[in-house]
């Protein structure tokens, strides 16, 4: 039986993300291997150190990785590299990745400390091409100011969800990395009255409660997101803010079963249900990467680690 990563886990007060690209020209199989050694050292010292609060790494490959690193075929059957969603007005760009990292704590020290580790073994055959600090804000609230990840699954449902099962045997409890970094523009958005911003999300602010059927908007974020009862995703999304660059933004990500029901959330939200009908959220929000990734097991984790794959 395997066992997964830490994907189903509720995102920590703090979290950095990371994105590397392995260099042109070099051998990376073996500094992958002491990587996957040091994400399982990093994962037992977390629970050892903060058993409360955790302390958790989770790592993700890309496509071309894969086969560069020679893992087995065949791939996890949705792993593939993201293609853009072009739609009339929005782009869902498509940007390179080798491998993801989702650090996840109680406080910046132990997120640093675990990036610092991982750069000391990879730094020689990759470069880090995104890292971006997410914090929690205040209750959970984006960036923008209203509460994200209310309806996610919870309990049971994150497994069902979250998790690959039987369906593709040989990566079991394997899971879809899906990964966006998104620049809002804050000052359009908070332009508009708190009336006109529920209406973006089709959800009241204050109250975090859902918009009555008859009156969310057709292009609210939630009426296109929601793609039915049966075809969920794990959001773990996180804001960040950089007041002099004035980047302020969401780190999208998402881990699901299939990849195929991230990207009908995505054709819903670009192209739009019915086509042109896009999500209004996308009006103050761009993405700047778009990477599909695959978060294996951590028992496939340990036999990389072990040399035994
Ligand atoms: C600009 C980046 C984004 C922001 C700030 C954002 C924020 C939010 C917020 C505030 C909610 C309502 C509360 C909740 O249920 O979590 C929500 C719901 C949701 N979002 Fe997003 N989101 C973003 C991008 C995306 C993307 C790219 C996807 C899918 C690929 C997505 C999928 C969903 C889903 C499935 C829901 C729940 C819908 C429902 O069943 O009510 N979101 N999001």
């Amino acid at each position: 039986m395997t066992a997964s990563q830490n994907v189903l886990d509720y995102q920590g007060n703090n979290t950095i993300f990371l994105v590397w690209l392995f260099k042109p020209q070099v051998e990376p199989k073996e500094a992958f291997m002491r990587v996957c050694a040091l994400v399982e050292n990093l994962n037992n010292s977390g629970q050892t150190r903060f058993p409360d609060s955790g302390a958790t790494c989770v790592m993700a490959i890309g496509h071309d990785a894969w086969l560069r690193l020679g893992l087995p075929k065949p791939l996890p059957k949705e792993l593939e590299n993201f293609q853009p969603i072009v739609g009339a007005k929005h782009s869902a760009v498509a940007t390179t990745g080798d491998l993801h990292f989702h650090i996840k704590g109680s406080g910046p020290a132990i997120c640093l400390d675990m990036t610092a580790a991982i750069t000391e073994v990879l730094s020689t055959v990759a470069d880090c091409t995104e890292e971006v600090h997410g914090f929690r804000y205040w209750d959970g609230r984006s960036i923008l100011g209203f509460v994200d990840g209310t309806e996610n699954p919870h309990g049971k449902e994150r497994v069902e969800f979250g998790l690959i099962g039987e369906e593709d045997a040989a990566y079991e409890n394997g899971s879809y990395l899906f990964v966006q970094k998104y620049i809002h523009n804050l000052t359009a958005f908070k332009s508009l009255t708190v009336e006109e911003q529920e209406r973006v999300f089709g959800r009241y602010k204050m109250s975090d409660i859902e918009m009555p059927d008859n009156i969310k908007p057709a292009n609210s974020h939630i009426a296109l997101a929601n793609v039915g009862d049966d075809l969920k995703i794990i959001r773990d999304n996180m804001p960040f803010g950089n007041m002099a660059t004035n980047e302020m933004g969401t780190y999208f990500i998402a881990y699901a079963r299939t990849f195929s029901t991230v990207k009908k959330m995505l054709d819903n939200m670009f192209v739009g249900l019915p086509p042109g009908n896009y999500d209004r959220l996308l009006d103050f929000s761009t993405p700047q990467t778009g990477t599909l990734f695959f978060a294996p097991s951590a028992t496939f984790i340990s036999a990389v680690a072990a040399g035994d794959i």
